[in-house]
């Protein structure tokens, strides 16, 4: 599956809709999706795919990509919402609600699935209360699927807050989990 086909605002284009004086009231604005994608948008607008970038700088502002800073991003490049939403959902990395406190992502490419990582899928799904793309009803983890970490000689792997572990079992994974949670209470007390 390709990406979409966002095409790019000519370099040195305002945009049709969205000149700068729009960009620059929105760099204003009291939302802080809309400030952040203003933002974003004044830093790279008009570079050739400045629209992934522009969602890399929110998400990584914000811990996602609010709905409310879609029509920002969208006028600044003179594209259409419907385009912008099209590349967030398209990219699994792009989320549009903020994660929970530890994000699991379970390796669900072809080595890991051939070494029981659907196995550990369900144990996952069904230890946390959620499915993919989901976060836990108490805001704790949230899990989502990542196709190869790169450790596809020792699947299956898994990759929490950023770290990977290799070879988990459901067993292991559970004392992962039960790890992370221990010591975000420690540094909570
Ligand atoms: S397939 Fe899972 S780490 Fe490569």
């Amino acid at each position: 599956m390709s990406p979409p086909q966002a095409t790019p605002n000519p370099p040195g284009s305002a945009g049709a809709r969205g000149g700068e004086s729009a960009l620059s009231a929105a760099r204003l604005s009291s939302m802080p999706a809309v400030k952040a994608a203003a933002q974003a948008a004044t830093q790279w607008r008009g570079q050739p795919g400045a629209l992934l970038p522009i969602l890399h700088d929110v998400q990584d502002q914000l811990g996602c990509i609010p709905a409310e800073a879609i029509p920002t991003i969208a006028e600044a490049l003179n594209l259409s919402r419907a385009e912008v939403h099209g590349v967030v959902s398209f990219y699994p990395h792009f989320r549009t609600e903020p994660a929970g406190r530890h994000v699991l992502e379970v390796c669900r490419a072809e080595s890991c699935q051939a070494m029981g990582a659907e196995h550990l899928a369900d144990h996952v799904r069904q230890t946390l209360g959620c499915d993919f793309h989901h976060t836990t009803s108490d805001g704790a983890v949230t899990l989502e699927p990542v196709y190869c970490l790169g450790l596809c000689g020792q699947s299956p792997a898994v990759m929490l807050d950023g770290k990977p572990h290799a070879r988990v079992t459901p067993d292991k994974l559970d004392r992962i989990l039960d790890r992370a949670m221990q010591h975000a209470q420690e540094a909570k007390a």
